[in-house]
């Protein structure tokens, strides 16, 4: 990958502890259990929290089972890896801790100093956060240099994107490891710059903004959740909200907003939503909740289809601008990677910058004309 320090570098990795025991903790614990075959604990506040996240493996465990894609020893060799435990004793002998805890600067700083209490000081502490700085994380450590960025995407056990981010004390032993754990995670990796959201959370935010703010301004929702159908994405807008968890989506609005005001609102609907407890737009058999939809309800300046589609394209091509311009990934290419493997951006495509190339949005081109271009 652009960027990868030399892999000799990596320090060896036989046991992982995970901060938390939610849903993104237990994917993430279960994929680390299966792909390095090491012991995984997870950590949470109160049994029951940790029952039911090392429940979920071991229940996914099980479905692996069923579809004959593991063994029964293997099986059960796998829900022996997993444990939970209150207390953060248990990653004394760990080499690799990841926090997967509730998106809040202050709450990620307290897990890292209870976490650095404990383990030795090459253990790799690493971040699932969706859009936080890694420099300001890790501000108050004794060892800033073994922060690294580690940004996994829903559902973690498919997409196969990883992106690593550098924080400005992250020494390059620490980078290789965290790239030597993506390969043999079989992910992806990206290397991402220390920059607000990362890559694939800025440009799904800009889409979702662009979407939500034509709601906002009187667009029915059902117009403006089509609009893009025909680029072929694997989820409209309001469905992968839901899949994100509507909370989590708010939140990178937020981070997003305050850093780029100008480009990035946070829509009040959109936290009504939130605030309202409801998992999205949609109910369990995927049809529409008037209820949540009507959250939505009162703009008086409605779009066209074709008008919401204009103004995303055009957004998410100034965006990707900006972010080449800053340096956020190496090159174009890199976005590309991290929209088809972390968004399931249409493969047949060709990526997102030949697709703005092509259809004439992005001016001037991403890319010199040849690259991924249609016969004339
Ligand atoms: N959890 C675990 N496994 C799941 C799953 C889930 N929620 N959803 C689907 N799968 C598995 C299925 O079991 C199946 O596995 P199998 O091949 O072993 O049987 C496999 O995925 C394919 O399932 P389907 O055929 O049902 O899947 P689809 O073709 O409908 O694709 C999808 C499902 C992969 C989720 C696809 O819709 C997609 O790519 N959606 C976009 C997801 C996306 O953009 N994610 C990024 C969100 S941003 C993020 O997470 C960052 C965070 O910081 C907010």
């Amino acid at each position: 990958p652009a960027g990868a320090p030399d892999r000799s570098l990596a320090r060896k990795v036989t046991k992982v502890g995970v901060v938390g025991a939610g849903l993104m903790a237990s994917q993430m614990a279960l994929l680390f259990a299966r792909r390095l075959e090491v012991p995984v604990v997870l950590t949470d506040l109160d049994q029951s929290r940790l029952d039911k996240g090392v429940g979920y493996v071991h229940a996914e465990v099980d479905k692996l089972l069923g579809k004959g894609r593991v063994s029964a020893d293997q099986a059960n060799r796998l829900k022996s890896l997993v444990t939970g435990s209150l207390t953060k004793d248990a990653f004394a002998d760990a080499d690799f801790v990841i926090e997967a805890v509730f998106e809040d600067m202050a709450v990620k700083k307290q897990v890292f100093a209870e976490v650095e209490a404990v383990v030795s000081a090459e253990c790799v502490l690493a971040t699932n956060t969706s859009s936080l700085s890694l420099t300001e994380m890790g501000a108050g450590l004794a060892h800033p240099e073994r922060l690294v960025g580690f940004h996994f995407f829903n559902p973690v056990a498919v997409m196969p994107l990883l992106e690593i981010i550098r924080g400005a004390s992250t020494d390059d032993a620490t980078l290789a490891t965290a790239f030597a754990v993506g390969k043999s995670l079989r992910k992806s990796s990206v290397l991402v710059k220390d920059a607000p959201a990362f890559v694939v959370n800025r440009l799904l935010t800009c889409f979702m903004g662009e979407v939500v703010a034509a709601v906002d301004e009187g667009t029915p929702l059902e117009v403006a959740e089509h609009a893009l159908d025909g680029l072929g994405l694997p989820m409209t807008p309001f469905a992968l909200l839901q899949l994100v968890g509507p909370a989590v989506g708010l939140h990178v609005a937020e981070t997003l907003h305050a850093a780029f005001p100008e480009r990035f609102g946070v829509s009040e609907n959109m936290a009504k939503l939130v605030a309202s407890g409801k998992p999205g737009v949609y109910r369990p058999d995927f049809s529409l909740d008037p209820e949540a939809v009507a959250l939505f309800a009162g703009g008086t300046s409605p779009s066209t289809a074709e008008q919401v589609r204009e103004r995303v394209l055009g957004a998410l091509s100034r965006e990707i601008r900006i972010m080449l311009d800053e340096g956020v990934v190496a090159g174009p290419q890199d976005i590309d990677l991290c929209m088809i493997l972390g968004a399931g951006w249409p493969f047949h495509l060709g990526g997102i910058t030949p697709y703005l190339d092509r259809s004439g949005i992005a001016q001037p081109r991403f890319l010199p004309p040849g690259v991924a271009s249609l016969p004339a």
